[in-house]
Formats: structure tokens, sequence, C-alpha cells
């Protein structure tokens, strides 16, 4: 029988007060994973199972790279395992990598931690031949990261603020309008970040007629298209974003569903939040 080696982090750093990047050794996943991909991680036999996206990989020295922010119990956990220390499990690639092509100018438009999720599109479509205009927002300066990764492979880079600490003050949406008003070149936009922003950046492109993917974020359960937990509608059809998704045509995506869906358990979410808080010491600046 084959033992996988633990899921060593190799390297932690924070990106700012709740979202943290490691990298960990996971030789097999970073041998095949490509862009637009995710893996399910686990941090304790306790814990739950937490879809992330393959931010980088390395298949030469056989680590992933993964960004994670902490908004519920699990990822709050995920943030307190310390360099050295390892995640229980780590599976993947899974989902559809996203299909590269020459599209000529791709604007890539993240949104908090969806500039993590975008990072890896926006490097697949740079290398494929495309010019790339990236679009980023956050509420403030301190939650907005890899803006210097993004700069590095974008042609121009648009920064909002909700409360006009860093970039223009602002959503990604102003941001969008801005570059529509002044005619500069968009021929496909690709959009990762909370379901509302995904949802407005939708209904502002589809009368430009800009073609337009999201990243949909449903609760994943098994992530193998068995448990239906991430079913989402698309053009009048149901699809399962862990195998047909995570990325779909926005402009046919039924986000209100969407929203409905992954607020189903907020109570829940929030209980198990505040008893693990209770229960654990925040130790997340000493790692
Ligand atoms: C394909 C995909 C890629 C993702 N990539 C990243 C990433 O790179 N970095 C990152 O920080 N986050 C990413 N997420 C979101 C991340 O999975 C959730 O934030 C996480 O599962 C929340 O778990 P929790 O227990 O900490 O929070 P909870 O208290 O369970 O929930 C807090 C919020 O997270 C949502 N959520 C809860 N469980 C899940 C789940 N299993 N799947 C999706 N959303 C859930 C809830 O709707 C709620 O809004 C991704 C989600 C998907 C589907
Ligand atoms: S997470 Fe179970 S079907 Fe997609």
């Amino acid at each position: 029988m084959i033992t996988p080696e633990p899921y060593r982090i190799v390297a932690k750093d924070a990106l700012s007060s709740t979202v943290a990047r490691f990298v960990v050794r996971a030789p097999l996943v970073a041998a095949k994973a490509k862009a637009g991909q995710f893996v399910m991680l686990r941090a304790s036999d306790a814990g739950e199972r937490v879809p992330v996206t393959l931010v980088d990989w390395d298949a030469t020295v056989g680590t992933v790279t993964v960004i994670v922010q902490a908004v519920g119990k699990t990822t709050t956990e995920i943030l307190t395992l310390p360099l050295g220390g390892e995640f229980l499990t780590l599976a993947g690639p899974l989902g559809v990598p996203v299909e590269l092509k020459r599209w000529g100018t791709v604007v890539c438009v993240g949104g908090g931690v969806g500039i993590a999720e975008v990072l890896p599109i926006a490097k697949a479509f740079k290398d494929a031949g495309n010019r790339v205009v990236s679009v980023l927002g956050a509420r403030t300066k301190d939650l907005l990261i890899l803006e210097r990764e993004m700069r590095g492979l974008s042609e121009e880079v648009l920064v909002t603020t909700d409360d006009g600490s860093h970039g223009k003050k602002g959503l990604v949406t102003d941001a969008l309008s801005e570059l529509h008003a002044r005619g500069a070149a968009m021929d496909a936009a690709f959009v990762i970040g909370p379901i509302p922003m995904m949802r407005f950046v939708a209904e502002l492109t589809r009368p430009w007629g800009l073609p337009t993917f999201a990243s949909l974020n449903p609760i994943m359960v098994d992530a193998t298209g068995m448990c239906g937990g991430c079913r989402v509608v698309v053009g009048g059809k149901s699809k399962f974003a862990c195998v047909d998704g995570p990325m779909f045509d926005a402009h046919a995506v039924d986000f209100p569903l969407l929203q409905t869906r992954a607020a189903a358990y907020r109570a829940q979410e929030q209980e198990a939040l505040e008893r693990w808080n209770k229960t654990h010491t925040c130790k997340l600046d000493q790692h």
C-alpha cells in the first residue's frame, strides 16, 4: 500500500490580517494542476473539507500554493496551522481547468480573496499570448492582496477600495465602467469574488456583449458530483460547480439562487465559529 507523504507546510506568510498564503508539499497534485482548478483541504480529523483554489504549483519541487481567508470556523482553524505543520488531506486537482485561448485583451476582475483566485487565470492567459488588464477591489487597503503580483502580469491595473484608502474610492464595477467609457480594449472578462460582486459585474457587461465568466463558490461537500451540495443553475440547467465548473458563463448564471443557497447554513456557521472562538485562544500572530 502506498502511504502518501504528509502535506507539509513548507512556507507560510500573512497577506493581511485574515488571509494567509501556504506553500504545501503535494507532488502528485503539483504534477497535474491547471489554472482554474481547486483542491479540498482538511486541517484536522474533526475538520470539514474546504475547497480552495490552486494559486500556483511547482511540479519540479512538488509544491502547491493556496491562499486562505478566515471567514468561518474551518478556515479560521486552517490559518492556525504553523509553518512545518501538515494538512490532514489535500485532494485534487479538482474542477475543469479554464479554457485557454487567444481572446486578445482579457480583463481579470478580483474582489477580496478572489484576487488570489484570479491570479493563476491572469498568468495562464498572459502565457497564452493575451494582453491582461486587471481590476482589483477590496473593502480597505489592508484587505487588498497580491497587487504587486497582479501588476507584474498586467498591462494596466485599476484598484478600487470601498473606503478610498487605496486606489479609487468605489467598486470594481466603477473601474470597469471607466474602462468601457474610454473605449479600452476588452475581449473577455473573468471575475472572481463575493457573489454580489460577480452578479453586478455580469449585469454591467451583459449589454456590452462582453463574454464574461465567473468562478462560482457554492458550498461544496464531497466535490465529486454526487452530493448535490454545489448545485447551481446556469442557462436554466442544473450544474454541479465541483465537476462542471467552477467557471461558468456569468451571463447565464442564476445568481439570486446561488446567493440563497450559499446563505442556507449561516446560523449554524456563525454558531460553529463562536464555539471555536470560545475554545481556542487566537495564536494567528505567533505562526
Ligand atoms: C471552487 C472554490 C474555490 C474557493 N477558493 C478559495 C480560496 O482560494 N481561498 C479562500 O479563502 N476561499 C476559497 N473558497 C471559499 C471557501 O471554500 C469558504 O470560504 C470556506 O469553505 C468557508 O468555510 P468555513 O468553515 O471557514 O466557513 P463557514 O462558517 O462554513 O462559512 C462561511 C462562508 O463560507 C461559505 N462556505 C462554507 N462552506 C463552504 C464550502 N464547503 N464551499 C464553499 N463555500 C463555503 C458559506 O456560504 C459562508 O458564506 C472557494 C470556494 C470554492 C467553491
Ligand atoms: S460538492 Fe457534492 S456534488 Fe459538488
